[in-house]
């Protein structure tokens, strides 16, 4: 595992488009997981930046979602596909994001899942990661063994959307994710965390021993795992 502590939030920025630059220029067909929330704005607004000044070419490359909510109109604000038409405003090959309104969420979880194995699996996903330790939608009690399903949100989870969803009670009370075992078939992975509110989470889930307790921590056993965080998010590791 590699940990590389960036002064601030541009600098995790800059870190996370370095990697996802190199993953295009080694493999210019790259599959790439793409997750939402607050955390990964900065790094695919960087990358646009320089997708305008031609130093990156992503036509090749396709971008997958790795959860989404369900039971919501599939662009009322708050989905993760709204989140990618206002965020995710890359020239990629295509941008794979499952409908938060299928009639059979598992159904439709699964078939994405099944999409990115067919196409040879991520060569790299990038991931936040939850107050509470969840990658993607894995909550907590999630096995290393798990796959793509439709899970129950936390309480915490569906409050840190009420922003985006117009409030609590507009969150749906469930979503879709890749499941912890699909995201470890991952060949690179990159997970980014900033600000105070994650250096609790972010040092159990390093240095604590993994568990079903804190999702994230099931990174530790990946082969390439690598931790791009700010100095806020890393003020609590034993290790610094
Ligand atoms: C969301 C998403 C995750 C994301 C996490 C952290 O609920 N499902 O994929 O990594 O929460 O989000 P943020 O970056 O806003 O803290």
């Amino acid at each position: 595992m590699r940990i590389e502590v960036s002064p601030d939030e541009t600098g995790v920025a800059n870190c996370a488009a370095d990697l996802i630059a190199a993953a295009v220029a080694a493999k210019s067909r790259a599959s790439l997981g793409l997750p939402t929330g607050v955390t990964p704005i900065r790094t695919y607004a960087e990358l646009n930046r320089r997708v305008l000044r031609t130093e990156i070419d992503l036509r090749e490359a396709t971008g997958y979602a790795i959860d989404e909510f369900v039971g919501a109109a599939t662009a009322a604000p708050g989905t993760n596909a709204a989140f990618y038409a206002e965020h995710l405003r890359l020239p990629l090959r295509a941008l794979d994001v499952p409908d938060a309104n299928a009639a059979d969420p598992d159904a439709e979880i699964r078939a994405l899942a099944r999409r990115i194995a067919e196409c040879g699996g991520f060569d790299l996903c990038m991931l936040g990661i939850g107050a509470n330790g969840h990658i993607a939608f894995n909550e907590p009690g999630s096995t290393r063994e798990s796959q793509a399903r439709v899970v129950e949100l936390t309480p915490p989870s569906r409050a840190a959307h009420a922003g985006s969803f117009g409030g609590i009670d507009l969150v749906p009370r469930r979503g879709m994710t890749l499941g912890v075992a699909d995201l470890l078939a991952s060949r690179a992975i990159v997970v980014l965390a900033t600000g105070a509110g994650k250096a609790a989470i972010v040092r159990t889930a390093i240095e604590d021993a993994e568990s079903s307790d804190v999702p994230a921590s099931w990174l530790q056993s990946h082969a390439n795992v690598t931790w791009l965080i700010d100095a806020d998010a890393a003020r609590r590791l034993n290790s610094r």
